[in-house]
């Protein structure tokens, strides 16, 4: 745990084995906190954050979004996409790996700067959870699958707007296994003087 932000960018990792253990409310408290303090464009702020921490509710997520991806033509060649798709094949499937908590993010599917804020508020999200000694990872499949229609009308029942899109989403929970830092590629970075 630590309050120095370098010290947190860089030990933050995508986490992608969680423990049983549940993440407490107070803390994802503080995540969606964290989340609301990102820029938005305009100051917009016209997002969502929708924490769920039941596992009844993110395993009936993950049921349609397994069914959903079985279905789904990815619309490019985007190796994520077709990795999950293929992953869905699998009955062990789980599109957050069994993260006991998830944070959607949603937002208004014609404003230009939508996924940005979303994506900022995100990594807000991972950083807090960092500070926290807690794991996360930025988990696409609800945005892929925003428009399945099994998907829609259940987030729907969990109190997402109609009027919203899914922008992104947020596995949070305890680490149990740690990823390793992927190494940073060269000449990425450049000062003019
Ligand atoms: C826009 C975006 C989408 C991502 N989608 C996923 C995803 O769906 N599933 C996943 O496991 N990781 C996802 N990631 C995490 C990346 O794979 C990860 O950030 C990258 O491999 C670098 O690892 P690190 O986060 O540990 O530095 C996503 C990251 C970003 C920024």
């Amino acid at each position: 745990m630590s309050d120095d932000i370098f010290t947190l960018i860089h030990s933050r990792r995508s986490t992608r084995s969680f423990q049983d253990k549940p993440v407490p409310r107070q803390d994802i408290e503080k995540l969606l906190d964290a989340a609301i303090w990102a820029p938005s464009g305009g100051n917009n702020q016209s997002w969502l954050f929708t924490a769920i921490l039941n596992r009844e509710i993110i395993s009936k997520l993950n049921g349609l979004l397994r069914r959903g991806f079985l279905v789904w033509t990815p619309d490019d060649d985007y190796p994520g996409k077709h990795g999950a798709k293929k992953a869905a094949q699998n009955e062990d499937f789980h599109f957050c790996n069994h993260a006991p908590a998830l944070i959607i993010a949603s937002n208004k599917p014609n404003y230009e700067n939508a996924m940005a804020d979303c994506a900022l508020a995100l990594e807000n999200i991972f950083l807090a959870a960092e500070s926290l000694g807690l794991g996360s990872c930025y988990i696409n499949s609800p945005h892929w699958l925003r428009n399945d229609p099994g998907v829609r009308e259940f987030l729907f029942t969990l109190g997402i707007p109609r009027e919203h899109t899914i922008c992104s989403s947020a596995a949070i929970g305890y680490i149990a296994k740690p990823s390793a830092p992927p190494p940073r590629k060269e000449n990425t970075i450049r000062v003019i003087e």
